[in-house]
Order: structure tokens, then sequence, then C-alpha cells
């Protein structure tokens, strides 16, 4: 390994990637913890994977032709001659875990994660090199139900993040095994119109058609929007599933519209695909993208199993709910203990320790500083309260309180502080 001789003036995060700082820590814990509770209330389990995965994983179940394992793979041989990489999604992941940790036995699997995907693109608003998902997979026993309840999920989700002005739009690929008829057919159409194309674009449908009805080629679009779409082209049973997803979010009062053109960058999906997108995220205007994938769990090598799930970006998760809703930042709750001199340092680290141990968020300035500049420490902290203990508290067993909003103080009887700041954070 050859390392630098001498180090970059300042060294930076890499382009595509960002520190989240801990002021907006708070909106993600609160991201994370509206996620996990919407999860749970549909029967879901959390599971939580590696980051860095043999490149075969990806390479078998996203796709050898798909972009994300052409482009955009971050891959590497580690030092043991192994072909490895850092996950671009979660799907393949969870399913590589879902057959070597023996889950198959228990039959039925409704599993959800959290966390960073990497994936090699030029980043720009609302694209990353490394971006966060939170998604859900279910696998098991397929159903039209099991479609619709996990679109309905996907907007519960959105909709307790407070985001309302989403689109949900919803296609079928029919069944895996149509998938050549299909591309025929599509071919049939669209051959005539192909040399109006670039060259680049060209290549693309060579490669694969359905890649075509998704290209962002205004030339591509004039040309398959004069071809009735994916739908059109199915057996009637794949038609006659794609009804019954449809009633059973009609009947659930889902709004969705029905785009025949949505095809998706993964090529594990068949029948139900859907993409969920929000005007406030600009030209990646997707918030959240699943769908059915039959197929894959047998291709990674397990049995026949069905399963269907989608995954959100959580970056453009807050781009969307900032348009929408002015995002309070909870959990900012503390009370900052001050001695007013130094007689009180005993005690104010005592009370400090008291409110932590009934579980209230507290703090102190340790260093000895007088009392203006402790204050000060209290405003910079953001307190909601400031606890001050001097001479004269301590003869009367009592504290003086400051409400850090108002400004307003009062002095209390030492023996209520506990139950005090436990209301106020229970009020927070
Ligand atoms: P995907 O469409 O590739 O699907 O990604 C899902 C979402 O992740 C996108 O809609 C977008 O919000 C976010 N996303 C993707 N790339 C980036 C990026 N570079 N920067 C920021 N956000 C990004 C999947 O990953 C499938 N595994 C979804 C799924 C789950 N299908 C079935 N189960």
């Amino acid at each position: 390994m050859i390392f630098p001789k001498e180090l970059p003036v300042q060294i930076k995060a890499l382009r595509g990637t960002r520190d989240i700082l801990p002021e907006e820590c708070l909106r993600w814990q609160w991201l994370e913890g509206a996620a996990r509770a919407i999860f749970r209330t549909y029967a879901y389990d959390e599971i939580r994977m590696p980051l860095l995965e043999d490149l075969a994983v990806f390479t078998r179940a996203v796709g050898e032709t798909t972009e994300i394992v052409q482009k955009q793979m971050y891959t590497f041989r580690d030092r043991g001659d192994r072909d490895v990489c850092l996950r671009p999604e979660a799907t393949a992941s969870v399913v590589r875990a879902y057959l070597e940790n023996g889950l198959t036995a228990a039959g039925r699997q409704k599993l959800y994660y959290l966390g960073p995907m990497f994936r090699a693109e030029r980043p720009q608003a609302g694209r990353q090199r490394q971006f966060h998902q939170v998604g859900v997979e279910n696998i098991g026993p397929s159903s039209p139900y099991v479609d619709a309840e996990v679109i309905l999920l996907a907007c519960r989700f959105l909709e307790a993040l407070g985001i309302q002005g989403y689109r949900v739009l919803l296609s079928t690929l029919g069944e895996a095994g149509e998938r050549s008829h299909v591309a025929a057919r599509l071919r049939e159409h669209l051959e005539p119109g192909l040399d109006r194309l670039s060259e680049t674009t060209r290549a693309t449908a060579e490669q694969n058609i359905f890649r075509l009805l998704d290209s962002k080629d205004p030339d591509a679009r004039e040309l398959t929007r004069s071809c009735p779409g994916v739908i059109e082209f199915l057996s009637e049973q794949s038609r006659t599933r794609f009804e019954s997803v449809r009633k059973i979010l009609d009947q659930n009062g889902v709004r969705y519209e029905v785009d025949p053109y949505l095809v998706r960058g993964l090529d594990y999906y068949s029948h139900t695909v859907f993409e969920i997108t929000h005007s406030a995220l600009g030209a990646q205007d997707a918030l959240g993208a699943g769908g059915r994938y039959d197929g894959l769990i047998a291709q990674l090598g397990g049995p026949e199993t069905e399963a269907v799930g989608f995954a959100m970006g959580v970056e453009r998760l807050f781009l969307a709910a900032e348009a929408e809703t002015s995002l309070t930042d909870a959990g900012r709750f503390l009370v900052f203990v001050v001695a007013a001199d130094e007689s009180a340092v005993p005690k104010a680290f005592e009370w400090v320790q008291a409110l932590r141990s009934d579980g209230i968020p507290a703090d102190w300035d340790c260093t000895g500083k007088n009392l203006k500049a402790q204050m000060k420490q209290a405003n910079r902290r953001n307190a909601s309260w400031v606890l001050i203990l001097g001479e004269r508290e301590l003869s009367g067993n009592s504290l003086t309180v400051k409400d850090m909003a108002t400004g307003e103080q009062e002095s209390m009887d030492a023996d209520r502080i506990l139950g005090w700041a436990k209301a106020q954070f229970a009020d927070e």
C-alpha cells in the first residue's frame, strides 16, 4: 500500500458523503422512531445486515446489465482476494441474510431495516453517494392483499412524517416468465423508431428494451409514449392479479395513478411495481420505490418463495417533510444546573446526577466558571430550564428555577424539583 507522504491541508468528507451533525441527528432520531413505530404496528421486525457484502449478492440479484451494477457500485478486492462491495441497496442483502440464517424455517418473514447505502452517482440535490434508506421486505405467501398492504404501509409512513403531497405511480411487470414475450412485443413496436434515437439510448435499448421506457431522453420518451406500455402485453392472469391489487387499494382509499411505462432500475421485479414521487424533490423526484420480487430468493439459491417490499430515501423524506411542514426539533429538552458560587459545586453535581437518574436530560458546566459564564453556556446549549444553586438556595433547601424561553424565574422547594422536572420533560 502506498501512503501519501504529506496529508492534504484539511481532510474533507468524500464527495457525495456528508456528516449528520448533532442538531440534525435529533430529526433523524425522530424519523427513525416514527419508522420503527409504524413498522411495528404492521408486525415487521428489524434486521441489520453488514454494509460490506460479497459482490455476487448484487451482481446476481440486481442484474449484470443494470446501471447500479455496471456503473454505481463501490467494489474492491479485499486482502483475502475476495470481490466485495459496499451495499447499493438492501433487498438483496435481506434475502442473503434470510437464506444464510435459516429464517426460511419460520415461513413468513416481515423485516424492516434502516441504514446507509452506497452508489457512485453524480451528486446533486437529493442524490448522494452515501445515502440512507428505510425499507421493508415481506417474504412469504403471495397475495394481492400483501402487495396492497405494503403500498398502504408506505403511504401511512409518509403521512406519519407529515408528508401528504406524494404521488403513488403503480404498474405491473407480470410474471417473470412473461418477460421475454413482453420484451419482444415492445421491440416490435419500438424498433421502427430506434434509429431516431442517440447512439447511447439505442445501446440501452439493445441491452434492455424495458429500460427505454423510463429513459429521460426526450426522443425516447416521445417514441415510447406511442407504444401501449407493458400492461397491454401481459397475460390475462397477470392483468387480473393487477386488477385485484388495484381493487384493494381503491377499497382502502389509497390514491394512486397507473403508469404503464413504469419500469424499475433493478432486474428482480415481477408483478406489482410502484414508485412514490414528490414535487418538492426536483429532478430526483422519487421518495421511494418498491415492488414484488418473486424470483429473487430462488435466484440466490433458496426455495421458491415470493416477496414484496419497498425502500424510501431518508434524505429525500426530509426534503419533502420540510417542504410541507416545519419540522420541530423534538428531543431538545435539557435542564442545565448552575452553581452560583464555589460552595454550591458539589451539590450542583449531585443534582445533575439525580435528574439523570430519573431519566431527565441534564447537564452542567464543570469548569468552575462564574455564574454569568455558566448562564451563557446554558443558553448556548439551548437549555429549556436552568436550576440555580447558591448560598441562599443551599441554606433554604430550595433551588431557583429559570424558564429559558420566557426568562421568568421562581424559587422552588428542593423536594418538589424532581417531580416538577419530570412533568416538564413529559410535556415537551
Ligand atoms: P431504489 O429505487 O433503487 O430501490 O431506491 C429506493 C429509494 O432510495 C429511491 O426512491 C430514493 O428515494 C433513494 N435513493 C436511491 N439512490 C439514491 C441516491 N443516490 N441518493 C439519495 N437517495 C437515493 C431499491 O433500492 C429497492 N431495494 C427497493 C425495494 C425494496 N424493492 C423491494 N424492496
